[in-house]
């Protein structure tokens, strides 16, 4: 009978010291809210936990993806006309061999028998896979390249006459109107001048030494013969469609092409081969994307007049391989690097810091 006051007594203190404690800690936590600043390793913690790259689905394991650009559907046009166009823009993306390839059904031999698809994957709808999500933001633009404020139009030729190794297309023929407005109605949403996320090439760190392409020849057997060839030609089907594309030879890009820059090879294939690789689960290391570049690359291939290119020739990227050039490196190390000096020599006499 005594006990229970006691008890009564107790339980009266504990509620009151829990309420104190309670009142107590929402104090402090307010004082430290508002009247101090975080501390340092607290605030990059939260950071690196909501850093959209970094973090995961803790249930799932899987990387949580930072806002990717996707592309709009061309089917939900409501316009038939416009429709249409876009519909023959794409196909001539996905499939442009059968319309000017050597047996080309509107003008034959007017490419080698690339598809645009196959280097800008998925009718350039594929992250990191060379999409063209950002062209219609971003052109016309000044190009270094040529020293010229180039247009959509031209930009598409240029892949005509280097990747394709072909002519270019009159600018006001139907096929390059159409090929031009779905290119630019992939980015329609993108604001004007930006690059939405997973747009061109994912970047690839370079290597300390230079490319070693006996290594990459070793890559190329392993990894990439079974598909491109032992002699790099590629794999025709019975209508003489590549189901495989070459990789060097008569009927691959020259020497004036994108892939030609290593830089630009190793960054398409470390994130986007062997087929069906993406860019969140690539099966080649980096030495391995940067030597079967420098593999490929020395195979014999079309030539370019290039003599017009890069007027400025303090411009040329630092993996151009033709000289002359302004930064003092040789051709070689421009063909197969390390490119970490030449990048950073040319970043200094951009800016004058030299
Ligand atoms: C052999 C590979 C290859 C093929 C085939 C190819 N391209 Fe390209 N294309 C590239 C590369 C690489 C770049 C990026 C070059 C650079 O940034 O230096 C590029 C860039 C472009 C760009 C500019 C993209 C941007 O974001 O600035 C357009 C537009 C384009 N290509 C259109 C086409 C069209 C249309 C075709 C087909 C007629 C085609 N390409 C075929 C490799 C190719
Ligand atoms: C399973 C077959 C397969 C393997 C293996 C493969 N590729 Fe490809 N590759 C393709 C196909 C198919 C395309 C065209 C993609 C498209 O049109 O969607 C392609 C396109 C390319 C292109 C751009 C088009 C061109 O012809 O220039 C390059 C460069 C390339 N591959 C390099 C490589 C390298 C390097 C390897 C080895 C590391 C490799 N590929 C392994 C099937 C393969």
């Amino acid at each position: 009978m005594h006990l229970e006051p006691m008890i009564l007594k107790l339980l009266r203190q504990l509620i009151g010291l829990v309420g104190f404690l309670v009142l107590f800690a929402a104090f402090l936590l307010v004082y430290i809210r508002y009247f101090t600043q975080p501390a340092i390793w607290w605030t990059e913690y939260l950071a690196e936990a909501s850093s959209p790259a970094e973090s995961s689905d803790l249930l799932t394991g899987k990387m949580i993806e930072p806002n990717f650009w996707s592309a709009p559907d061309v089917n939900s046009v409501a316009d038939e006309i416009e429709k249409a166009q876009l519909l023959f823009g794409k196909e001539l993306v996905a499939h442009t061999a059968q319309y000017f390839g050597p047996n080309g059904s509107i003008e034959a031999n007017k490419t080698n028998g690339l598809n645009c698809q196959n280097c800008h994957l998925d009718a350039g709808r594929k992250i990191f896979g060379n999409n063209y999500s950002r062209v219609a933001a971003t052109y016309p633009k000044l190009r270094a390249r040529s020293g010229q404020v180039e247009d959509v139009y031209k930009r598409i030729n240029d892949c005509f006459e280097r990747s394709l190794n072909g002519q270019a297309l009159a600018v006001d023929s139907e096929e390059m109107q159409a090929m031009a407005a779905y290119i630019q109605f992939l980015g329609k949403d993108v604001p004007k001048g930006e690059k939405p996320a997973g747009s061109g090439f994912k970047d690839l760190a370079f290597l300390n030494r230079p490319l070693d392409p006996i290594h990459g020849e070793a890559v190329y057997v392993e990894k990439c013969l079974s598909c491109h060839q032992l002699d790099g030609q590629g794999l025709k089907d019975p209508n003489g469609v590549f189901t495989y594309p070459p990789l060097w030879g008569p009927l691959s890009y020259n020497e004036g092409a994108g892939l030609y820059r290593m830089s630009n090879f190793a960054k398409y294939v470390k994130w986007n081969m062997p087929l069906g690789i993406n860019y969140d689960d690539p099966e080649l290391t980096d030495e391995e994307a940067w030597d079967v570049a420098a593999w490929v690359n020395t195979q014999v291939r079309p030539g370019k007049d290039l003599s017009q290119d890069w007027p400025d020739i303090a411009k040329k990227p630092y993996d151009h391989p033709f000289g002359p050039y302004a930064d003092g490196f040789s051709e070689a190390q421009h063909k197969f690097g390390p490119f970490g000096p030449i990048k950073a020599k040319l970043e200094a006499l951009a800016t004058g810091t030299n």
